[in-house]
């Protein structure tokens, strides 16, 4: 059995939502102060712009009706 530390973190693009981050990690604002994610495993980081509680979701993506790219591009491709 693999304990929770040692799985690897996965962020997960959610269709027209919010980047979701499972794993054990630490997030730091711009300043480098850790955010207190009391243990939580699973985040929701804001895409859409629109949320009151950057940087997390606060689902305003859905009222504002947030339509994510069907596919991500690949910065290696953009350019
Ligand atoms: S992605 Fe949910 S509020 Fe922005």
């Amino acid at each position: 059995m693999v304990d929770q530390a040692s799985r690897p973190v996965t962020v997960e693009a959610v269709q027209d939502g919010p980047l979701q981050i499972k794993g054990s990690f630490r997030l730091l604002d711009p300043t480098g102060e850790e955010y207190d994610l009391d243990g939580q495993r699973v985040v929701l980081l804001c895409r859409c712009g629109r949320s009151a509680a950057q940087p997390f979701c606060d689902s305003s993506h859905r009222a504002t009706g947030f339509r994510s790219a069907d596919r991500p591009v690949c910065v290696a491709d953009a350019g």
